[in-house]
């Protein structure tokens, strides 16, 4: 591997082989997210707990600090929403040579296996991968299933992960599922989790995580379950320990509650 894509990646990577990226992109089909109407001042808090952060180029250059971020992964497929006909019907809305001026360390992009826009994204993601390789940048794949959240099976998320580094993605982010070791283990490029919608109770994040980590995901790219918290910090911190630390699911719990406890104190 050429150094500045070695370089990149060790930037997201961290040393001891895991990451915990921080999407904050959601905005880019739908809208003012809630608790992500205003990003600045919702990554303010947690940008020291995150390795990178993965957003599109319009909420990086006005909300994020350039004296005081962390690494980039830039958002670059787009062009659809979520009132519009079909969400899979993205296209690339960010050029290379933006990434570049950007410093971004990677650019991350939707992939639909399945969907009637199958085709076109995938061949997005083969352009992108190519002209990633030219600049040193690399592309990291989203397995978006759109509205379809039963989708979120061992067996597709296993074939689309597949399908997306035999395309070139250096990094793929899938959702966590049961049987989780099938997705990892036919996918020969490291695999990222992300959360999906908020979910009950904490606990649950924290052992699905852990479940992840067990059966060979490198990290997550986890956002509105730790943004959406009504103890965002409390969230990231519990996630980190297991992510770098491989805190088991209940000492995340207690980090969570006494992190929860010492903030409601002080407001
Ligand atoms: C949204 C994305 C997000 O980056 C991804 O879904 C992770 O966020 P969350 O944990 O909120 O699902 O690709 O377009």
């Amino acid at each position: 591997m050429e150094w500045g894509m070695a370089n990149r990646l060790a930037q997201l990577i961290q040393p001891d082989g895991h990451a915990l990226f921080l999407p904050i992109d959601h905005g880019y089909f739908q809208g003012p997210t809630r608790k992500l109407e205003k990003p600045g001042e919702t990554i303010r808090p947690l940008l020291p707990y995150a390795d990178a952060l993965f957003v599109t180029r319009g909420v990086l250059r006005a909300s994020v600090d350039p004296g005081d971020s962390k690494p980039v992964i830039l958002r670059v497929s787009g062009g659809t929403s979520m009132v519009g006909k079909d969400l899979a019907n993205e296209g690339i809305t960010t050029s290379m040579e933006e990434a570049v001026r950007l410093n971004a360390s990677a650019v991350g992009i939707s992939v639909f296996v399945g969907s009637d826009y199958e085709k076109e994204s995938l061949l997005n993601l083969a352009k992108l991968v190519d002209e990633g390789e030219r600049y040193g940048i690399p592309v990291m794949a989203v397995t978006a299933v759109g509205k379809e959240m039963e989708k979120r099976d061992a067996r597709y998320l296993a074939l689309a992960c597949r399908i997306a580094a035999e395309l070139g993605a250096r990094v793929v982010k899938t959702y966590w599922c049961q049987n989780f070791e099938k997705v990892t283990g036919g996918c020969p490029v490291p695999v990222l989790m992300a959360g999906g919608p908020q979910v009950n109770t904490e606990l649950e994040i924290f052992e699905f995580v852990h479940d992840g980590m067990q059966n060979g995901s490198i990290g997550v790219n986890l956002g509105r379950n730790i943004w959406q918290n009504d103890f965002p910090v409390a969230m990231i911190k519990a996630i980190r320990a297991v992510v770098h630390e491989n805190a088991a699911p209940k000492e995340a719990q207690k980090i969570y509650d006494g992190e929860k406890g010492s903030r409601a104190k002080k407001s």
